[in-house]
């Protein structure tokens, strides 16, 4: 019996390819260092805990309204200029909303542009919606606007916009999301922005969201997460902010999808608001000063660009390749060699580089660069 075309289009994660051999590794007693985690090192907070255990005590523990709740979308929508709690919806992390986004916009054989290197997920969740992703490449990690111009077709149906970046931590800047916004507006398409790493942003330079435009707005999809802002990961609480129209379909897919996102855990995602501005200042300060360490020790064994946001680091690794090696390869020659777990460019659709995350502590990262300065 044959399974869906769909699912047998689509790719596992690459991100998790490794999990087994690192935990083969560490069952033989090795200590492997993680530059492959795609989390801040920091424990949930306290506050965000109780809140959470206090909603269980207190019994909510039965299903939800099907968007989130109420008092939940009320605080997200006070950060969107004209917005209320219609223009929001909860999703089970914000790897579902954007599943959600691309089921609800695209036809099949729709095309939606996402810049290269890209977030493991976009491609495959487009491929899921039954619409096509084109890759557009990026100069130095940066969008090239009138590549991406070039690359809209009549079939086009959206931009995937990801600052900060996953996986090379760019951040673009304000005049050129200007002209994908102008580019969104003359040729009728929608924008997804997807901010999973709004709260991290170094060198005291201006985060733009999409959301800044506008005249674009009922063409804008705002995709946010708790995820890496409040240490909430396990949580799975992301949202979308969107014109009333499209949150009301999104609202229609979840009805049948999940129903609703867990109702306690969103309790605690309540607290978070209540309690701060995400990030705090010192673990903002903290990411900087890895930023710095992990940017220079890189530096001196690989070409990497300064990232300015989120918490990895790009390089490209080409000069270490022995010939055919691909970057996966050298993983995997890493991994086993010094213990010391990154993910390979391939799983970006960018081979030749390797993400390195910094999210661990400063010691750790010192420890993970010896250990590759060694083997190389
Ligand atoms: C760019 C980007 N978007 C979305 C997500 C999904 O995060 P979550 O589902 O935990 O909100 C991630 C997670 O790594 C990410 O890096």
């Amino acid at each position: 019996m044959n399974l869906s075309d769909r699912i047998e289009a689509v790719e596992e994660s690459r991100t998790v390819r490794f999990t087994p051999l690192i935990q083969q590794l560490r069952r033989e007693g090795k200590e492997v260092i993680n530059f492959a985690v795609g989390e801040p090192e920091y424990d949930t907070p306290t506050d965000i805990i109780s809140a959470t255990k206090k909603a269980l005590d207190e019994k909510n523990t039965r299903y939800g309204p099907v968007s989130g709740l109420p008092e939940l979308k009320q605080r997200l929508a006070a950060d969107f200029e004209d917005y209320d709690e219609n223009n929001i919806i909860v999703s089970n992390g914000s790897k579902q909303a954007l599943f959600s986004v691309f089921q609800v916009i695209c036809n099949p054989l729709d095309e939606v542009i996402i810049p290269r290197p890209y977030w493991v997920s976009f491609s495959e969740q487009v491929k899921l919606s039954g619409a096509k992703p084109v890759f557009v490449e990026t100069i130095d990690h940066q969008l090239d606007c009138d590549a991406i111009e070039k690359a809209v077709t009549r079939r086009t149906k959206a931009i995937v916009i990801n600052s900060p970046n996953n996986p090379t931590g760019a951040v673009y800047p304000e005049n050129d999301l200007e002209r994908i916004s102008a580019l969104v507006r003359n040729r009728g398409l929608f924008v997804v922005s997807d901010e999973a790493y709004d709260r991290f942003i170094y060198d005291n330079i201006r985060f733009c969201s999409m959301f800044h435009f506008k005249d674009i707005r009922h063409q804008t999809i705002v995709v946010r997460s708790f995820s890496k802002s409040y240490n909430m990961t396990g949580f799975r609480i992301g949202y979308i902010a969107a014109s009333k129209t499209i949150i009301s379909s999104l609202s229609k897919l979840q009805s049948h999808l999940t129903g609703n996102v867990c109702t306690f855990a969103q309790h605690g995602a309540v607290r978070a608001l209540l309690s701060g501005d995400g990030q705090s200042a010192r673990h903002g300060a903290e990411m900087a000063r890895k930023r710095d360490i992990a940017y220079n020790r890189a530096n001196q064994l690989f070409d990497c660009i300064k990232p300015r946001g989120a918490f990895y680091l790009f390089p490209n690794i080409s000069k270490h390749l022995r010939p055919g090696e691909s970057s996966e390869e050298f993983a995997a020659r890493i991994l086993e060699r010094t213990g010391v777990a990154v993910v390979p460019g391939e799983a970006f659709g960018a081979a030749g580089h390797v993400r390195i995350s910094y999210a661990v502590p400063e010691d750790t990262i010192h420890r993970g660069f010896d250990r590759m300065a060694g083997a190389l």
